[in-house]
């Protein structure tokens, strides 16, 4: 996710657009750039760093101009740096641009593009669009308005884009498909854009909200224009904004958690995006394709992290083992580190991490490759210190987690694990081709299913009220659940303060079954797959015991909706799925029940969102 401003109007553009930046840096911080439209043409400053950083780079320059656009960025392709900040600029210095999304055809685009004498000054998959607009308007003679929407015919992916031209004075032209941009009407003749409203609330409360595949034209004497993709022209709706700026940027949620939790379809989607061809049957995950053939031939996968990363890796190891029949070993990062482990050469390193900053995980890093393994990263942030450790490594795009409790952090991990586990077993062999094919169908359902789940949240809520006061918690799983139920346990304990431990289901009868009682309330991830009946038995035997269960079962059960207390359905998926549906309902209790206690669910007491000391 990054965050997009832009503004015509009457006024000075450049202090409305960091004041809008400003507003939107929970979207994105790993640089920050603005092009204003002045007397004399474009004028652009960019920088690696926050809003703040911009403003110590402009450091009194005049940025004199009433048409302008900004950026603050969550980087998905390139470095954190200035040279990949936004916006970017056509060869001629007519264009500047600023996106927010995937472009996935990127790389031919680029190619095509550098046939034609076209230059490239960053990494990021956005500068193949100012030069594919400036290369159309150069060769059909067209505007602005209508070069963006034949460059766009050209595009695969997602965007949010303004492009604002030296040669078209007052005037911006924006573009939508997959993420997200509002317009603001404001007075005066005043158009303000945005990644979402919080930037234009304190200046407009007429808001309109562009649908997918929609071009805006923003134009001072002439005013708002919208054609829809056959290029057409609409009447836009004008709504007025109810909700108040702080709600707004949590997206309209009580808290980030919550709103990260909402995400994870959209998150799981973009984790997906580009690398899950359904027409082709193919997986590509270009950042360790230079290593894909030193994995197939691995003879062991270690896989490190810590928390919840640490219980992503943990589904891994069933991934891997399942898909790829590669040995896997998951450890803790801080154990790993000091432990003397024995790593060999061609050992392949999974480095597991949410923030890239986790000082365990680091340090595991630098002593596998101290003894000459491959590392590979698999982390959220862009340029993060552990992401630029690793030899190579695949990105989660989940955007920005706020909230310190990780959730869609955790099933974006899971999400690139299936894929590099799916992709290895298939260039092993070690799938069959039918149900390679079928398995990709299945995990490219997962998004829609996931949007199913949340809507047990009012369910899992009322189940929340009745166990709110427990002191203790266990959660049990088998197989690919025995890692979700071990997550469970850390979301209760780590924003509730209720004591919660995650078992595999079989241990119960090896110490914790003496803990059932009247009060602890029993998470069971019970779906139907291979331990279904011995999940049964193990729910059974929490119920001769007085226990109370709260189970998670396969939409349709009707076994354990007799004997457990509470149900949450989920949709059937194939077992290796399972943890990126289970895991839902089981943040929400984990929320709800926090929130019920008054809690402080965002920044729960004695954590930080990444430990970067030991
Ligand atoms: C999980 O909800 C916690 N926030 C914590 O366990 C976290 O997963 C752990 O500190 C690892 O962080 P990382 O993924 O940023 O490395």
């Amino acid at each position: 996710m990054c965050g997009i401003v832009g503004y015509v109007g009457s006024k000075q553009a450049y202090p409305l657009l960091i004041n809008g930046l400003r507003r939107l840096e929970y979207r994105g911080y790993d640089s920050a750039g603005v092009a204003i439209l002045g007397t004399d043409g474009l004028i652009v400053s960019k920088c690696k760093g926050r809003v703040s950083d911009l403003e110590a780079h402009v450091n009194g320059t005049p940025m004199a101009g009433t048409v302008g656009i900004g950026h603050t960025r969550w980087a998905t392709h390139g470095e954190p740096n200035d040279v990949n900040a936004h916006p970017h600029v056509s060869t001629n210095g007519d264009l500047a641009l600023i996106h927010n999304g995937i472009i996935e055809n990127y790389a031919p685009l680029k190619e095509e593009l550098i046939s034609r004498g076209y230059k490239f000054s960053s990494e990021t998959d956005t500068e193949v669009l100012v030069h594919l607009i400036d290369d159309i308007r150069r060769n059909e003679g067209t505007d602005l308005a209508e070069s963006v929407r034949l460059a766009l015919e050209n595009v695969v992916g997602a965007y949010a884009i303004v492009v604002v031209d030296r040669n078209t004075p007052g005037t911006l032209v924006a573009a939508r498909k997959s993420s997200p941009l509002v317009i603001g009407i404001g007075e005066g003749g005043d158009l303000f854009l945005a990644s979402d409203a919080t930037p234009i609330v304190e200046h407009t409360r007429n808001v309109v909200y562009m649908e997918d595949g929609e071009i805006a034209i923003l134009d001072r004497e002439q005013g708002l224009r919208v054609r829809n993709i056959k290029n057409q022209e609409k009447r836009p709706s004008i709504q007025a904004l109810e909700i108040q700026l702080e709600a707004l940027e949590k997206g309209g949620f009580e808290h980030f958690m919550l709103k990260e939790i909402y995400e994870q379809p959209r998150s799981i989607r973009d984790s997906m995006r580009g690398r899950l061809n359904l027409a082709q049957g193919s997986i590509v995950l270009g950042g360790i394709k230079d290593y894909e053939q030193r994995i197939v031939n691995a003879k062991r996968i270690l896989i490190v992290g810590c928390g919840t990363s640490w219980h992503a890796g943990m589904v891994g190891e069933y991934l891997f083992e399942e898909f790829a029949r590669i040995p896997v070993e998951v450890e803790y990062a801080s154990e790993f580190r000091y432990r003397n482990p024995v790593i060999n050469e061609d050992d392949i390193v999974i480095a597991i991490s949410q923030s890239g900053e986790t000082a365990d995980t680091l340090a595991a890093i630098e002593l596998a490759k101290g003894r000459g393994a491959t590392i590979l990263g698999i982390c959220n942030v862009v340029g993060s210190s552990i992401a630029r450790q690793t030899h190579a490594g695949s990105y989660t795009h989940a955007g920005p987690e706020i909230g310190v409790a990780s959730t869609k952090a955790f099933t974006a991990q899971v999400t690139l694990l299936t894929l590099m586990a799916l992709m290895v077993g298939q260039r092993k062999g070690t799938i069959d081709g039918a149900r390679y094919r079928q398995l990709l169908l299945e995990l490219e359902a997962i998004p829609a299913k996931v949007e199913k789940v949340l809507k047990t949240e009012a369910q899992v809520k009322y189940i929340g009220d009745i166990y709110k006061e427990a002191r203790n918690a266990l959660y049990l799983g088998r197989g690919y659940s025995f890692p979700v139920a071990l997550e469970g346990a850390l979301k209760l304990k780590e924003i509730s303060y209720i004591h919660a431990e995650g078992y595999p289901a079989a241990e119960m009868k090896h110490g914790p079954i003496a803990l059932i009682d009247e009060e602890m309330p029993v998470i069971v991830i019970a779906t139907h797959g291979a331990s279904y009946e011995k999940v049964v038995s193990n729910i059974q035997e929490v119920k001769a015991r007085k226990g109370k269960v709260i189970a998670i079962v396969t939409e349709g059960d009707t076994t354990v909706k007799e004997i457990a207390d509470h149900s949450i359905e989920i949709p059937a998926s194939p077992d290796a799925f399972v943890p990126l549906l289970a895991v839902v309902p089981l943040q929400l209790l984990s929320y709800h029940m926090a929130v019920m206690r008054g809690c402080n669910v965002d920044q729960p007491r004695n954590l930080a969102k990444s430990v970067t000391v030991e």
